[in-house]
């Protein structure tokens, strides 16, 4: 689909968000500034996170978590490069944790990533009109 701004991205990820259950995950990819943390934030005001609108992307660490009516496990890989960096960080951890986890850059760890995941796309289409494609690999 298509969005027109930053407020209808949020938007979709808040109405994902109402459908999304602990132990699940959300793939992110796309380039910079395409829209990926704005559409986290959207799913962290989905789940019930209280200032959701702080939600951003970590300059300093890989991972952060949100409380909420369920918990969000925020990842940002873009400062990733190698595999080896990820098993350090026992992203397991959060993937198999209880809450939803939301990965930016996901497409660096695919092949950790478990098949039943929700993988979203994001393409700028110029100015303010960003292409969203949700895939829904869950059961
Ligand atoms: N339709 C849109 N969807 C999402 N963000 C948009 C849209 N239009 C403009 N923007 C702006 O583009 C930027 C997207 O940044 P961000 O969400 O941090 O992207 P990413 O995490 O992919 O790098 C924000 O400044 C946001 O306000
Ligand atoms: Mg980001």
């Amino acid at each position: 689909m298509i969005t027109n701004s930053a407020e209808e991205t949020m938007l979709i990820a808040e109405k994902l968000a109402k459908g999304l259950k602990p132990g699940d995950i959300i793939a992110l990819s796309g380039d910079m500034g395409s829209g990926k943390t704005t559409f986290t934030k959207g799913i962290g005001k989905g789940l019930g996170v209280k200032d959701s609108k702080r939600i951003n992307s970590p300059t300093f660490v890989l991972i952060k978590e949100y409380s909420g009516k369920i918990p969000l496990y925020h990842l940002d890989l873009y400062r990733l490069d190698t595999l080896k960096e990820i098993e350090n960080l026992a992203v397991e951890e959060y993937i198999y944790g209880t809450g939803v986890t939301v990965i930016e850059w996901a497409e660096k760890i695919k092949c950790l990533l478990p098949e039943k995941r929700i993988l979203v796309k994001f393409k700028v289409k110029g100015g303010t009109k960003r292409e969203v494609v949700i895939e829904d690999f869950r059961d």
